[in-house]
């Protein structure tokens, strides 16, 4: 097959951009949305309809969740309408979790377990699995948030062996390892959605980044681009990672999305970025609540637009 014919294709057949010919949990939510906008129903009131039912998430593990973009992602899962039944938030360092635990002891709805998790060691992340299956059960995990990563900038010619290594590890073979060892229990997710009202699609979201993108990368951009060497490719292999992973698992069920956020206030993003970390992960529960197949192994951005590999 030539090269171009390969690079045009939807990343597998069975989720093609067709999506009310697949026979997914996820077209009754576009079922419902076509019922209310036929009867007269407002495009804002049925948006909010729609995400209301389709954020009905029982179960979700996020990596990284101590600080930065995932404690917000478990502040707001906390306050949706319908909280996840469970949330697994994992941390490296015990000293880090005050605010994690804050949230857990003041949630009512919503069970939160804070579980230690270092991405790049294996024993944590299979220990970390035993946990989650233990409590999810033959539900299984609806959705897992790789959102743990790393950057420590260094451009080219001072980079560090070492440095490429810390990137690939955590940002890149970190998030695999991770997917692997939850991966059954996110087909036991699929597994048990089998009535009409499950609208959530059992989802693997992974934190990527705009600076991963090799067709944005030209010459004439700033200098500053060109730092971050280790972080931005280490990104776009993570990127060629799942959308790979989403080719071999197209028939699994499980909807598989890399997501930029944003350039993000948070300890990695720095007080100079754009966004407020509450405002992008708004953008992304929004997102979220609308992917449909056409996403499957696809790079967005927050707000579900197509960033080029
Ligand atoms: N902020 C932005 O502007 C921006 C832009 C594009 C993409 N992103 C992506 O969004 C995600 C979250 O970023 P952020 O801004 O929230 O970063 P952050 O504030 O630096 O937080 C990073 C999180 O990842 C955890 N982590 C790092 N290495 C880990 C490892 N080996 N195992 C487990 N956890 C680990 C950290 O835990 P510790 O506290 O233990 O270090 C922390 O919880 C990252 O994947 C990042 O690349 C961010």
């Amino acid at each position: 097959m030539a090269l171009r014919q390969l690079h045009s294709m939807s990343p597998c057949s069975k989720y093609t951009t067709q999506s009310h010919s697949v026979p997914l949990n996820i077209s009754t939510g576009y079922k419902l949305k076509n019922f209310l906008e036929v009867f007269c129903f407002s495009h804002i009131f049925t948006e909010a309809i729609i995400f209301y039912i389709k954020m009905e998430i029982e179960s979700v593990l996020i990596t990284g969740a101590n600080r930065g973009i995932g404690l917000e992602i478990v502040k707001q899962l906390v306050n949706l309408p319908k909280p996840p039944r469970l949330l697994f938030a994992t941390y490296r360092d015990k000293s880090t979790v005050q605010a994690l635990e804050e949230i857990r002891d003041s949630s009512k709805q919503t069970q939160i377990l804070l579980i230690q998790m270092d991405i790049t060691n294996s024993k944590d992340i299979e220990s970390a699995r035993k946990t989650v299956e233990d409590l999810v059960g033959a539900k299984g995990l609806d959705l897992l948030i790789n959102n743990a990563g790393v950057l420590k900038t260094e451009g080219f010619p001072e980079i560090a062996g070492e440095n490429m290594l810390y990137h690939f590890s955590t940002n890149t073979v970190g998030p695999v390892m991770v997917l692997k060892e939850m991966f059954p229990l996110l087909q036991r997710s699929v597994a048990h959605k089998t009535t009409e009202t499950d609208v959530f699609r059992t989802t693997v979201l992974n934190l990527s980044s705009l600076g991963a993108s090799m067709g944005k990368m030209r010459v004439e951009n700033p200098d500053k681009w060109l730092q971050g060497l280790g972080y931005r490719t280490s990104k776009a292999a993570l990127n060629m990672a799942m959308r790979m992973i989403a080719c071999t698992m197209k028939d699994s069920g499980v909807l598989m999305v890399n997501l930029c956020p944003g350039w993000v206030k948070t300890d990695m993003g720095s007080n100079a970025a754009d966004l407020e970390v509450s405002e992008s992960v708004s953008a992304i529960f929004k997102t979220l609540s609308q992917l449909n197949d056409s996403h499957h192994g696809a790079f967005i951005d927050r707000n579900g637009k197509t960033i080029p590999f």
